[in-house]
């Protein structure tokens, strides 16, 4: 049976007998082909759909491992800023181990499904005026004079779990991809998965991917080589206008030949859509930044024909189910009889 991160990959993480052996079976994610776009975009594309780990996103993988060392440490709460996933992942490790999460969120900005999670596994809520950077700020200053551990990425054991996912494409695939695709938010998730590359490389031979990271537009600080005070897009779990990891993720896209670019609102949706229209999988706006840039850099090159590509998908599309009614236009038919009902599909069917 598979019983979770710590466990499985023991060997490769900060695991010592005094660890306690947390889990929600987190990780052993899907690598989904996605056929249809593949075939569009002249690729072998695959989706690493982290939407399927138990609070919904790839925040899972580097929580069990924060909060058992938080354990093991002694404490008896964590705290965390978060812009939504990461709250949600806090709530539910720390339930699980029996301490208290309080988890700092910037106001009206984290999509609904997210904050329902923090309410339902029962954490502390702390709203701020506020924008993530911000809350970071100030939980970092919390966390050095309460008895409260700081589970943001900042804590280096959050990225040594959020690095097996990187273990885990390469098994699936049986070797590396050419390249890995992947949205960055604060920074710490690619700067995990080359250091989990990198450990794969050196443990079992395999070679190692290009890194290319993709910022939205308007939260673009690593693109622009400036923070960004004010950062704004439609995809809130990458509102960031100042990354924490901004060094180790220009480290990984330096050492693997890759790239950082920004992609507009526009090709988030636009990806965001084309995924769950073509190829069947509904993952969250943040997300689908990883798919924009893929499409982004086939058209001009920075990905060539036949490229082997992976594209994390970070969180579950239910988690912002405002963003998709608001973002797809679609027609509900009201009926109430069966007569119309059977007009309507006869008249659809007959089209196909
Ligand atoms: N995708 C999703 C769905 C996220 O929630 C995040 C970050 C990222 C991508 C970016 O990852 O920060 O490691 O570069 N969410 C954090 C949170 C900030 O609070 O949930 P990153």
């Amino acid at each position: 049976m598979y019983e979770g991160l710590l466990k499985h990959y023991k060997e490769y993480l900060p695991v010592t007998e005094k660890t306690p052996l947390i889990s929600l079976a987190e990780g052993n994610t899907p690598l989904i082909p996605l056929n249809n776009l593949s075939k569009e975009l002249g690729i072998t594309l695959y989706g690493k759909y982290e939407g399927l780990n138990p609070t919904g996103s790839f925040k899972d993988r580097g929580m069990v491992m924060a909060v058992a060392k938080a354990v093991e440490e002694g404490a008896k709460a964590i705290v965390c800023a978060s812009t939504g996933n990461t709250s949600a992942a806090a709530a539910a490790y720390a339930t699980r181990a029996g301490i208290k999460a309080y988890v700092v969120i910037p106001d009206g900005k984290i999509a609904m499904g997210k904050l329902a999670q923090a309410i339902v596994y029962g954490a502390d809520i702390i709203s701020i005026p506020g924008n993530f950077d911000e809350a970071l700020k100030a939980v970092r200053e919390i966390a050095k004079t309460e008895a409260v551990a700081l589970v943001n990425s900042v804590n280096p054991y959050r990225l040594e779990g959020q690095k097996t996912a990187a273990f885990e494409i390469c098994q699936q695939l049986e070797k590396a991809p050419d390249v890995l695709a992947i949205p960055v938010g604060n920074a710490g998730n690619i700067s995990a998965y080359w250091k989990g590359f990198k450990e794969w490389h050196d443990k079992q031979g395999t070679s190692l991917p290009r890194m290319h990271g993709f910022e939205a537009e308007g939260a673009a600080a690593i693109v622009k080589g400036a923070v960004i005070e004010e950062p704004e897009t439609i995809a809130t779990a990458i509102r960031i206008g100042n990354p924490a990891s901004w060094k180790l993720a220009e480290a990984a896209r330096d050492e693997s030949k890759g790239f950082i670019d920004a992609v507009t609102d526009e090709e988030i949706l636009n990806a965001y859509r084309k995924v769950a229209a073509q190829d069947g999988v509904f993952i969250e706006p943040g997300s689908a930044a990883s798919l924009a840039g893929v499409i982004q850099h086939v058209k001009n090159g920075k990905i060539r024909p036949g490229e082997t590509v992976v594209a994390v998908f970070t969180g579950n599309g239910l988690k912002d189910p405002d963003t998709a009614i608001q973002a797809t236009e679609v027609a509900i038919h009201k009926m109430s009889d069966l007569e119309e009902m059977r007009q309507h599909l006869r008249k659809g069917v007959s089209q196909l």
